[in-house]
């Protein structure tokens, strides 16, 4: 296993350039299940992640194919051969959940293994597989798989989930599409990355109203066609290098980032001193003074999203004054907290909510990553700490960041990554 190794203390300067969106990427990939033709996705991250959700649709019988040299643009599309998503790579990444919906739109029976918990919380599935009965599929949970079958096809309904759920939106989204008739989905999810779903999938000939709104409409169709898109910026990836401009007192460009995809990470930036400015194509942020403590509740977007807390934590960490952090949307997502304790930081956690007492500064130390957003607080930290970090099990950080220490580096870093059994 590799780690980083990182000496801080350095101000970070220049330019980052912003890939493409995990969390919409994943999701465009599946939507390739729900047409013969082919589905031209650039702008593809290079992270394990998309690896592992290539193999899951290669199983599936269908072409993941490099359009590039580097492997950015995949045209992806072909005959469904097999309707099973088996529990190894089920396991490995939780979006392959979202095969269900495609495979029941388009062969009309599904066999996936139920993901199990992870690092963050149980993760339970029930909204997306009461979705889909709602849409008249039969659902049978058996062995750890859930067998789905809805041999003359889905039929359109109303649904209204009880939590704006991500993954229940795109699951139910992408089965609508082919459904007979409309679909109303109520208290749907509103991230950016859904409406880069909707876009692809209108691209595609389906017919879908209402991204960015909390209820969607699909009028479903009889087939979708192939379509060429291109993933959007990753917002997260963005919010986590304006995090490293923070706490380093830098000053970032961030290539591709959108102040609008940020939703309330732009405010609750400002409030901690870091300045947000937009450009043609890029954001830049820099730290404008000290750093200021703030409150911060996670919430479904537009609320500040669950998955930029663990970094700001890093942050607040050294910030002038206290701050309280309520995590509203996982049940486990503090495991970073006794690791930045160990160098220095002053955090007790209540529940859901954590007290940060600013401290001057951190100290480098040998810390461990847990899950893939603590991996990067802990970067954060080190970047910001006096003397050396080791950061070990990096292979959590490698599913959905690319190339870190190569674009830390580039902009003042002092980060190497090594081999364990170097
Ligand atoms: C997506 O997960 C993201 N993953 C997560 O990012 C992100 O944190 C999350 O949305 C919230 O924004 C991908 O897009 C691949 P949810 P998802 O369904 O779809 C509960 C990262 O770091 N819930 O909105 O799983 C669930 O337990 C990852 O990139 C049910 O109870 O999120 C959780 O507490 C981490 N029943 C909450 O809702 C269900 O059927 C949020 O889940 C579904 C969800």
């Amino acid at each position: 296993m590799d780690r980083f190794i990182i000496r801080g203390g350095r101000r970070l300067e220049g330019e980052i350039v912003i890939g493409g969106a995990k969390n919409a990427g994943l999701k465009l990939m599946v939507a390739g299940l729900l047409t013969a033709d082919r589905l031209i996705l650039s702008n593809v991250p290079k992270i394990a992640d998309i690896e592992t959700m290539q193999t899951l649709l290669r199983q599936h019988g269908i072409a993941v194919d490099p359009v590039d040299a580097e492997g950015r643009t995949l045209s992806i599309g072909g005959p469904i051969t097999s309707v099973e998503a088996p529990y190894d790579i089920v396991s490995k990444m939780r979006a392959s959940i979202l095969v269900l919906g495609p495979l029941l739109a388009r062969a009309r029976e599904a066999r996936v293994s139920l993901p199990g918990g992870c690092a963050i919380g149980t993760r339970p599935v029930d909204l997306h597989l009461k979705g889909l009965e709602t849409l008249g599929a039969t659902i049978r949970l058996e062995n750890g798989y859930i067998n789905a079958s809805a041999p003359n096809g889905l039929v359109g309904d109303r649904i209204l989930l009880p939590f704006a759920s991500v993954g229940a939106t795109e699951n139910l989204l992408m089965a609508a599409t082919l459904a007979k008739g409309r679909t109303e989905i109520v208290n749907a999810a509103r991230e950016p990355e859904i409406g880069d779903l909707v876009e692809c999938l209108n691209r595609m000939g389906a017919r879908i109203a209402g991204a960015g709104t909390g209820t969607l409409v699909i009028d479903g169709v009889e087939a979708l066609t192939g379509a060429e898109h291109a993933i959007m910026a990753d917002r997260i990836e963005c919010g986590t290098y304006a995090c490293a401009a923070g706490i380093t007192g830098g000053d970032l460009r961030l290539i591709g980032g959108r102040v609008r995809d940020l939703g309330a990470v732009v405010r609750t930036l400002e409030e901690a001193g870091v300045e947000v400015l937009e450009e043609e194509n890029a954001i830049r942020v820099r730290r404008t003074g000290a750093l200021r403590g703030v409150d911060i509740m996670t919430e479904p977007y537009p609320g500040f999203p669950t998955d930029m807390q663990a970094q700001f934590m890093a942050m607040l960490a050294v910030a002038d004054g206290a701050s309280m952090v309520t995590e509203t949307i996982f049940e486990n997502r503090f495991m970073h907290v006794p690791e930045l304790n160990r160098m220095g930081a002053r955090i007790n956690v209540h529940g859901s909510s954590a007290i940060i007492r600013g401290v001057g500064h951190l100290s480098g130390a040998p810390v461990m990553a847990t899950d893939l957003r603590a991996s990067f607080s802990l970067i954060l930290a080190g970047l910001g700490a006096q003397g050396e970090t080791s950061l070990s099990r990096i292979y959590h950080l490698d599913r959905g960041y690319e190339a870190v220490d190569r674009k830390l580096s580039a902009v003042g870093a002092d980060i190497e990554r090594l081999s364990d059994d170097r």
